[in-house]
Parts: C-alpha cells; structure tokens; sequence
C-alpha cells in the first residue's frame, strides 16, 4: 500500500470519526432511519449515557452492532465490551449481524478486522478489540474491562441484565478517557436499572424511544396485526409497538371483572353435556399445599375437590373414587416431582392419565415461555368466552393473585409457585389444577404420552 493511500484512509477514517453516521451508512452501504441515527448520534458523543427503549425488531440490535464496528475502527486505543443476557443472543445473533457487516465494509476496511466467535479486533492491534461476554453475575471478572484509552459497554436486551451486572459495569468506565455505556431492550419490565432510568430524572442519560410507526423495520401490516390481536390499549401494544413500558401494577393475568362474570354465569346443562369430562390433578408439593382435583366439561367447571396431607398412594387412591364419580374422557396430571410417582400409580391402576409437564416448551413460543404460561393463556380465553366457574372464594383469590411478567424475548411467564409463595400469596393448587385441562388444546394424544401438536383455532373454540 503505498503512503499515499495511506494517507486518503486516514483522512477518511478521521472523517468518519467526526461524523459517524455518514461512516455507518456509507462504511456498511446501509441506511439508517431517524430513530437509529439518533442512536448513533447519541453514543458517539464523549461520555455518552443511552438507554434506548424500542419496539420490537425495529434494529437496535443492528444499530448497536454498527456502532461497535465503527467505534473498532475509528478509535485509537479501544476496546468494547459487548453483552447481552444470554450467550445465544451473542453467538448468534450478534456474530452473525458482525459477518454481514463485514461482508458490506469496502475491501480495503474489511481487510482491517478478524472476526472470531466471541471477538472481534483489529487485525495487528490485538488490545483494539471488542469482545462479547454473557451478561450474568457468574461472569463479573470476564466483565471487568481492561484499561484503555476509549472503553465502551453495550448491552442489548438490558431489562434482563442483574443489576448487579449493570453496577459492576457502569465502575468499570471510570478510568478512560472516552467512555460510552449504550443499553438497549424492548421495555418489558417495570423493575430493574434499564426501567430506572427512564422512571427517574437523571439528566445524566440520553433516553431514547424506538417505535414501530417511525422504524423503517416495522411495517404497517405488522402493526395493524398488533393492534387486531391484542387492542391499542393493551399493554401489549404499548411495549411492543409503542416502545413504552406497560402500566404500572398492570400485571394481574386475568381481568377481575372477567372473572365476576364466570362466576355469575349459569350455563343450562345442554350448553355443556355434549362436551367430554376432563379431570385436572395438581398433587400438593408443599406441606400446607392442597391437592387438587377439579372437573370440567367444555365452558363448565362442574367441581373442586381439596385435600390435605395425602401421602402418594393415597393420592393415587383418590383418583379412582374421582374417577368413578366423573368419569372423565382423561386426568391431566402435573408429573413434576411428586407428581411422576402418582402419575405411574394411576397408569398401573389402569386410569386414564396424561401427564402434564408444565415446565416444558409451549407450542405457541410467540407468545408464551412455557407449557404453564400457555396453559394458563388458553384458561384465561376460556374464562373470558363465556365460562361458568364455581362461586369458590379460594380459586378467586388465586385467579386474581395470578400474575405474569415478560421475558427478555418478550413471551409471558407466570410467577412460579415459589415465588407467589414468597410474597406471602395463596399457592395456586387449584388454578393449576383448572389450567392443567387446558393441556389437549396445546398437545394431542399419542397413546399414554402427550405429544406436541398446535390446534388451530376453530378446534380451540370446542373446548375439548
Ligand atoms: N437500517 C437497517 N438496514 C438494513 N437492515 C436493518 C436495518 N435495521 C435493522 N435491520 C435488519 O432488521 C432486522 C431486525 O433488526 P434487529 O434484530 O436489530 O431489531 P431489534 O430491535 O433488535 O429486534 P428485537 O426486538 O427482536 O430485539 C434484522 O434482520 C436487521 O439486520
Ligand atoms: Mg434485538
């Protein structure tokens, strides 16, 4: 290369360190919308400070890994920590938006970095390098960055980032000279550091909106879908269209009113009789947890059976008394721990059980993060659709205790047990136990086994 070239990249390259976005959108042949431009604007700054909160797939993670590989190639002496929750987000996702990246930089810019699994550097400048690193608390030391004249921390998905983590990093920047801390995550939590900021008046940080209306990502069809499925109102929509977090203490699963109305409800006997009896068990784990029996056929729950300190085999036993006064078409099961043991004993007394494994993966990952949670989902449109539940003051206080969060990858969980244990509220046995009836709409049979098998929703609406 001869010193003349060398010298119009250099002219270039300190062009583009004044003005990042032109070295983005030309670097990358890539065109950035306003919001993610802003981005951009707002992390090149000296000591910036962003938390950027967005729509879902409106590019932030794009953006920030524009950003990375352009802060490696501009800054002298830099070095950026890339992180996320979890590890697949970084091998995948981010590895992949590096090799496509790559792919579009010039020959001769491409020729200056090396991509590796977990690293990115420059090549013959191996302190100028960006490495990605699991954001968990079992990680601190690997998150501790070295000294450096420029340091940068990006984190994607920051709602999902201990705050543990966040301190540990925000104290790693002290000493450079040029320092940036750029977050970003779809607003899915009420709690945490990435919500703090924006919830507290610190002028300290750039915060930042993305939504679907102004992302060129987004399409119009997109969010017409979003506002069918879920109303404009709901938070639903808010969080994943708007890029606004959801209402505060708006979490409760099922809607009270909703619930009165199923209690009110007075279904006629022929406006259930011709739908199959479905038994829901959900055996006690905990000392003072009941076990559950319940009953439903299509729209009616027809009863709720409690007991208390029931050894397994007497469980087993009073699932044949159960079963001769319904007769049930199957018992739905919950076979975690305790539940293997009685789940086996009915088989062997030839009853028709179906083991429910609600810790499994949901059919519907789009919006849920387990078999519980979709469960639960399928539950809540049967209360909602003109149910007839039992005036049972217990499972209303359950039924309005239910509430749920959102994951990093935005599908709803419910709270464990345990944890609706731990904020002194009623264990859920017999909700559980109603939810469990729900599982043949996610699974078909196969025999004694339940297999995975998405029912579409004309079949949904029979309430099997
Ligand atoms: N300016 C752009 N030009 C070209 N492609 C883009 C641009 N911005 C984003 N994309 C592409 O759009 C898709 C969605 O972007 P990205 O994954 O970054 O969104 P996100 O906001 O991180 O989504 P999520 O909410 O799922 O985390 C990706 O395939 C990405 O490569
Ligand atoms: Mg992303």
């Amino acid at each position: 290369m001869s010193k003349n070239i060398n010298d119009k990249l250099a002219d270039l390259l300190l062009y583009y360190r004044n003005n990042p976005i032109d070295a983005i959108e030309q670097l990358f042949g890539v065109t950035l919308d306003d919001q993610q431009k802003n981005l951009v604007r707002c992390s090149t700054k000296q000591h910036s400070r962003v938390a950027c909160k967005s729509s879902q797939g409106s590019g932030k993670t794009f953006t920030l890994v524009c950003i990375s590989m352009y802060l490696l190639l501009v800054e002298e002496d830099c070095r950026i920590l890339m992180t996320a929750p979890s590890s697949q987000l970084l091998s995948r996702v981010f590895h992949s938006e590096f090799l496509k990246l790559h792919a579009k930089l010039p020959k001769v810019f491409q020729d200056f970095f090396e991509i590796l699994k977990e690293s990115v550097y420059i090549k013959g400048r191996p302190y100028q390098i960006l490495n990605m690193v699991t954001g968990s608390p079992s990680n601190l030391t690997s998150l501790q960055g070295g000294h450096s004249h420029s340091y940068h921390v990006l984190m994607d998905e920051a709602n999902g980032i201990s705050e543990e983590v966040f301190d540990t990093l925000l104290g790693t920047l002290g000493a450079s000279h040029r320092t940036s801390f750029i977050m970003t995550a779809n607003p899915v939590q009420n709690h945490g550091r990435f919500f703090e900021i924006f919830a507290k008046d610190n002028p300290r940080w750039d915060k930042l909106t993305f939504n679907a209306h102004d992302s060129a990502q987004s399409t119009d069809n997109w969010i017409e879908d979003m506002k069918a499925q879920y109303g404009e109102d709901s938070d639903n929509y808010k969080i994943r269209v708007l890029g606004e977090f959801g209402r505060f203490g708006e979490n409760q699963f099922f809607d009270t009113l909703q619930i009165d109305n199923a209690i009110e409800n007075r279904l006629p006997e022929a406006s259930y009789s011709q739908y199959p009896i479905i038994c829901g068990l959900d055996p006690a784990r905990y000392g003072p947890d009941s076990t559950v029996f319940v009953t439903r056929q299509g729209p009616k729950l027809l009863d709720i059976r409690e007991y208390k300190s029931l050894s397994t085999m007497e469980v087993a036993a009073k699932a044949v008394d159960y079963y001769h006064k319904w007769r049930p078409v199957s018992i739905m099961v919950d076979s975690i721990g305790l539940g293997a043991g009685i789940y086996d004993r009915m088989v062997e007394l030839s009853l028709p059980a179906r083991e429910v494994i609600v810790s499994n993966k949901p059919s519907n990952p789009k919006s849920y993060g387990n078999l519980r949670a979709q469960i639960y989902g399928e539950m809540r449109e049967w209360l909602y659709n003109g149910a007839d539940i039992l005036d049972y003051p217990e499972l209303i206080s359950q039924l309005n205790a239910t509430s749920y969060t959102y994951n990093n990858r935005m599908q709803i969980m419910l709270l464990t047990k345990k944890e609706i244990k731990r904020m002194g509220l009623p264990s859920p046995d017999i909700a559980d136990a109603i939810a469990l009836t729900f599982a043949p709409m996610v699974y078909g049979f196969i025999g004694n086994s339940v297999k995975a098998k998405t029912i579409n929703r004309v079949q949904r609406r029979n309430w099997v």
